[in-house]
Formats: structure tokens, C-alpha cells, sequence
């Protein structure tokens, strides 16, 4: 047996014991009955678990057709049992960095590749899928780089629709005042006939860099903008978002460069909320709580807990990783489902891999979270960024490590699904009210887009390059 192996199954014994402890405290005697059930799966199936949720059945799922440098996994979405996974790097025919995005539907036991989606203009160097968002029979997956008539990179949104059998392309969004370098796309959000997409390097009056949020909203054929949302306090470089978040009729979305008192790039969070025909805003969220120091480690990363009350978000809780360590950049990635908040930490070093990366488990135990479990790839490796993107959706957790190496071909991707148990309480039935009540922010996750952005930039620079001096 590898030593490895060995570690692993003292971790699983560890926790299980912890987990016996528990149970018997609160002596919820059916509890224990399940999870001996599941014993033998977990230990077949090499899965890690916490107190009250077991992850089981990781499932890794690749491109059919992919290729090094696609970046497969640099964005993901999720909603009943389709998934989305972006490839924005990837090659459309000879077309370099047009990108794509893959249709998954599950069937119960496995992910299967549906189709492959292109934006039907698409172009060299759009970076279509850079971000993907899905509700039900309806998706929109952004082109932030793609040419509006002579504007470059002001960005194209396309809106594809389900018939049953096939997701066809049916509009494509543009905003009714966007200019060259707004990166329309760069974050978006889709909820029912909701929707919410970012231009958070557009200019406000003088302001550049300030950004703006367009809505749009589907009347049964057509989506059509309704209105541009702007921080009531915005000023030049804040990004505004470039973070979003919607469910139902409340938004917040985030400023992360926003300078709050004298300190620079603390970020603010804005809060929305639309009363059937308009967002209004709200509330301007701002950490208060003492800003610890993490030792001496910059990047680690911290992630917020913000509850709402009815009327106002509250700030409860930070989270800081365990084990965490400088530059990890906990919190660049997150996702959160009832009771249970996902964190990832993409650059986390594990053992002597360095940033193979981490997703940290958070469980709400009455009035304060706790970490509960630390979930790593099964097969990880060095530089493969696990936790760079983090989905939930009612039972089915997707991370993804898109700078994984694929037999040879660096950068291709993959993503890892895993099948969340849950054992203690009923998220089900929670998820709907929770999800509205309870907020993680991620303070670096603006900055962590930007730098994606920033290495797309630096490749394709370099990627053309080559390219050249291979034809000379
Ligand atoms: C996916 O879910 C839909 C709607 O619930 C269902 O009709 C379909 O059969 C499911 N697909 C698979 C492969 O199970
Ligand atoms: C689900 O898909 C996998 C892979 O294609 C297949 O092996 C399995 O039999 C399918 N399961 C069901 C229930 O259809
Ligand atoms: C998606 O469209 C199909 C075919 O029109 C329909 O059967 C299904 O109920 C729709 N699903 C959702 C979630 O609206
Ligand atoms: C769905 O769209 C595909 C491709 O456009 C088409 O071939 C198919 O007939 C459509 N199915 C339904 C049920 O409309
Ligand atoms: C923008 O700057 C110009 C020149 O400095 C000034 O005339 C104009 O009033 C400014 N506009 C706004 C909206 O601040
Ligand atoms: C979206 O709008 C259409 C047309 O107004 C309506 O029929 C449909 O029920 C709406 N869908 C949702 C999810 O609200
Ligand atoms: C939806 O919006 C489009 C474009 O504005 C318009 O042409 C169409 O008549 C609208 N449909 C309905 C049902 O309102
Ligand atoms: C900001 O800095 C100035 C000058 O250093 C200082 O006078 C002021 O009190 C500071 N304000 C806050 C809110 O810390
Ligand atoms: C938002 O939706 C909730 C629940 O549907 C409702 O109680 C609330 O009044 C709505 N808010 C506004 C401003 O319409
Ligand atoms: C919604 O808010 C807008 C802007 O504040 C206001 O003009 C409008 O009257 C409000 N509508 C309702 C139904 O309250
Ligand atoms: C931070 O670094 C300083 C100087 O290297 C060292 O003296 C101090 O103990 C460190 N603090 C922590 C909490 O590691
Ligand atoms: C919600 O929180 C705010 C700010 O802390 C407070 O002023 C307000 O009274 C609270 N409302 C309720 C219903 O508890």
C-alpha cells in the first residue's frame, strides 16, 4: 500500500471517528444508520467526508475534442441536470481563441457530452465562454472580447435556448451604449427571464474602468435592455461588476477595486433589489468586522459571511482556511447551497504540488460556520488549479482544473463532479430560503478574473507570435 494511500484512509478514519462523536452527541440515531450503509462506497470510491455530507462518486469529465491550451473549465454552469463547462481559449476550425462550450446532461450516474456550442459570428480571439450561465432552458455564454461594428473588445453575449433535444443560438445581446474596451460578458447571470451581464471596464461619464450591469429581461421571444445599473457612489477603477449574484428579485454585485475610507481596493458589494420593474439599490456593503492579520501571508485569501435579516445584510462571520498559506487565493472561487458553502483555493499547494489546489467545505452549525472538510482531486497534480471554478447545484458539486495537463497537452482541462450527500438536515427544502439569506463574498475574486484575464492576454500575445515566426 503507498504511503499515500495509507495517509488517506487514517484521514477517512479520523473523520469518521469525529463524525461517530457527533452523531452520538446529538443522537440522531437513524443519522448513524446511513452513513454505515455508505461506508463501504465511500472507502471503494475514495471519497473524503465531513459531518453531516459526504461527497461521493467523483466523476471526471473532458472535452471530447479538446486540446492543449483551451483552458476547459475556466468557466461552469450549472442548473437541473445540464452543466456547462467553457473552453474560451479554444480553437473553432483554424480559428485561434475563439473558444467553446460543452453541453453536459446527466442521467443519473454519469455526465455525457451533448453538443458543442460557437457563437454562430464568431471570431479570432472572442473568448467566447469566458463565462457561462444557465436557468433551465436557457443560456447566455459571453464573447467579452469580440468586435461590436469598429469597437474592439466591447463584447457580444449570446443567448442559446433548449428545445429538448438541442440548444440553439437565437440572439445575440449588445448593449445599447457600449464603446470599444468595455469587455461586455466579463461576468453574467441568468434567472429565468432575469438577467444581469457585467461591463466592468466601461467608462461612467469620465470615469473609465468605473462599470455598469445591463438588464436585460426576456418577454417570452426577445431579450431586451431595461436598464444600466450603476454604483450610487462609483468612481474611476472600481470594476463594479465584476462579482454578481442573483436569486429571485435581489442582486449584489461587487466593486472589488472600490476604495473605502483610505484603503484602496477594499472592495464594496452593492445590494439591489427590484420591484418588479426596477432595481433599486439598497445597500452598500462593506467589511467592518476587525480586519485580521493573517500572520505574515499575503494572498491568502479570506471569504465573508453576510446574513440578511429581512432588510439588511449583516456581516457575521470570516472565514479563513485551516491551513491556509500566502497566496493561495482562498476565496477566488465560491458557491453556496442552503447550509453548506463551498470555497475554493486554486494556487493551495498540496504536499509538494504546488498549486494543485484546494475546495474548503463549510457547514452552518446554528449561528457560525465551520470548515468541515477539504476536498481535493483524486488524481491531482502540481499546477492543475482545482477550485477555479466551483458550481452547486442541489446535489451535484462541479470543480474544475483548467490548467490541467491532458497526456502531454498542457492546459486542456478538466472538471471533476462530485455527488454531495447530505446527511444531517434537509438542504432540499432549505436551499430555496438560505440561498436568499445568506451571503460569501470573496474579497480577491474581482482581482483573480483580472489576472485571467491578464494571462488570456499575455498568451494569445505570445501564441501569435509563435505562430508567425512558425510561418517565417
Ligand atoms: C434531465 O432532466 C429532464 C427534466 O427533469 C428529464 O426530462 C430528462 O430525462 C433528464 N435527462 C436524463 C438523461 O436523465
Ligand atoms: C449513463 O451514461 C453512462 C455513460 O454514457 C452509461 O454508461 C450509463 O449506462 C448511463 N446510465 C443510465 C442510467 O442511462
Ligand atoms: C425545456 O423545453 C422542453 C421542450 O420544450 C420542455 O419539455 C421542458 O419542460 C423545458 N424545461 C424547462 C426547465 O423549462
Ligand atoms: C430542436 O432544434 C434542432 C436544431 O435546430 C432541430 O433539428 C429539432 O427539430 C428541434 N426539435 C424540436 C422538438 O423542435
Ligand atoms: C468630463 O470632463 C470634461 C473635460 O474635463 C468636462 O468638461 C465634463 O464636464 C466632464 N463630464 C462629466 C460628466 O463629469
Ligand atoms: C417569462 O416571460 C414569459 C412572457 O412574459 C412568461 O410566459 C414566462 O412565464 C416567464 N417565465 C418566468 C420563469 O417567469
Ligand atoms: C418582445 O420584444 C420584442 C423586441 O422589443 C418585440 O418585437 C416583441 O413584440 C415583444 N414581444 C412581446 C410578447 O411583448
Ligand atoms: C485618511 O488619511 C488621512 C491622512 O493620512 C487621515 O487624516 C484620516 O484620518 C484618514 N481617514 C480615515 C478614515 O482613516
Ligand atoms: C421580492 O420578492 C419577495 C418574495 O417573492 C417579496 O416578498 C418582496 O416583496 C419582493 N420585493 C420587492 C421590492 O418587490
Ligand atoms: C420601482 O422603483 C422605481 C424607481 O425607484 C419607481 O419609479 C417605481 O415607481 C417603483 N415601482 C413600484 C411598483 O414600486
Ligand atoms: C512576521 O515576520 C516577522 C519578520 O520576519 C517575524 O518576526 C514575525 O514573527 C512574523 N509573524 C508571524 C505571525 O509569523
Ligand atoms: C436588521 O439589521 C439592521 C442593521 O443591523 C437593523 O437596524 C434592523 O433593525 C434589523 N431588522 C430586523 C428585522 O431585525
Amino acid at each position: 500500500m503507498k504511503l499515500k494511500t495509507i495517509q488517506f484512509y487514517l484521514i477517512l478514519l479520523i473523520l469518521f471517528n469525529s463524525f461517530y462523536c457527533k452523531i452520538q452527541k446529538n443522537s440522531k440515531s437513524n443519522l448513524f444508520d446511513k452513513i454505515l450503509l455508505k461506508e463501504e462506497d465511500l472507502i471503494k470510491s475514495g471519497i473524503e467526508f465531513g459531518s453531516s455530507l459526504l461527497l461521493k462518486d467523483e466523476k471526471i469529465i473532458l472535452a471530447s475534442d479538446g486540446k492543449a491550451d483551451d483552458y476547459f473549465g475556466a468557466s461552469l454552469s450549472i442548473s437541473g441536470n445540464i452543466s456547462i463547462t467553457g473552453s474560451p481559449n479554444a480553437e473553432v476550425g483554424t480559428t485561434d481563441s475563439q473558444g467553446k462550450a460543452y453541453i453536459y446532461e446527466n442521467n443519473g450516474t454519469y455526465w455525457n457530452e451533448k453538443q458543442i456550442l460557437v457563437a454562430s459570428d464568431g471570431e479570432a480571439d472572442d473568448i467566447f465562454a469566458l463565462d457561462t450561465s444557465i436557468s433551465g432552458n436557457y443560456s447566455i455564454i459571453c464573447s467579452p472580447y469580440a468586435k461590436v461594428g469598429a469597437n474592439s473588445r466591447q463584447g457580444k453575449v449570446y443567448f442559446f435556448e433548449n428545445n429538448g433535444t438541442y440548444w440553439n443560438e437565437k440572439q445575440i445581446l449588445i448593449t445599447s451604449d457600449g464603446e470599444s474596451g468595455d469587455y461586455f460578458g466579463t461576468s453574467l447571470l441568468i434567472s429565468g427571464n432575469y438577467s444581469l451581464i457585467s461591463s466592468s471596464y466601461a467608462k461612467v461619464g469620465n470615469n473609465t474602468r468605473q462599470g455598469k450591469v445591463y438588464f436585460f429581461e426576456n418577454n417570452g421571444t426577445y431579450w431586451n435592455e431595461k436598464q444600466i445599473l450603476i454604483a450610487s457612489d462609483g468612481k474611476a477603477d472600481d470594476y463594479f461588476g465584476l462579482g454578481l449574484s442573483i436569486s429571485g428579485n435581489i442582486s449584489l454585485i461587487g466593486s472589488p477595486y472600490a476604495t473605502v475610507g483610505n484603503n484602496t481596493k477594499q472592495g464594496k458589494v452593492y445590494f439591489f433589489e427590484n420591484n418588479g420593474t426596477y432595481w433599486n439599490e439598497k445597500q452598500i456593503l462593506i467589511t467592518i468586522l476587525f480586519m485580521q492579520q493573517l500572520g505574515n501571508n499575503t494572498n491568502q485569501g479570506k471569504a465573508y459571511i453576510f446574513e440578511n435579516n429581512g432588510t439588511y445584510w449583516n456581516e457575521k462571520q470570516i472565514l479563513i482556511a485551516s491551513d491556509g498559506e500566502s497566496d493561495d487565493y482562498f476565496s477566488s472561487s465560491l458557491s453556496i447551497s442552503g447550509n453548506i458553502s463551498f470555497i475554493g483555493a486554486s494556487y493551495a499547494n498540496v504536499g509538494n504540488n504546488s498549486h494543485q489546489g484546494k475546495v474548503y467545505i463549510y457547514e452552518k452549525d446554528e449561528n457560525y460556520w465551520n470548515e468541515k472538510q477539504i476536498l481535493i482531486a483524486s488524481d491531482g497534480e502540481a499546477e492543475n488549479r482545482f477550485g477555479y471554478q466551483i458550481v452547486v447545484f442541489q446535489n451535484y458539486l462541479l470543480s474544475s482544473s483548467p490548467y490541467t495537463i491532458i497526456e502531454n497537452s498542457s492546459n486542456q482541462g478538466k472538471v471533476y463532479s462530485f455527488e454531495i450527500i447530505f446527511i444531517s438536515n434537509n438542504i432540499d427544502e432549505t436551499t430555496k430560503t438560505n440561498s436568499q439569506k445568506y451571503l460569501i463574498i470573496g474579497l480577491i475574486i474581482g482581482i483573480f478574473i483580472l489576472i485571467s484575464l491578464i494571462i488570456f492576454i499575455i498568451f494569445w500575445k505570445r501564441r501569435k507570435r509563435k505562430t508567425r515566426s512558425n510561418l517565417i
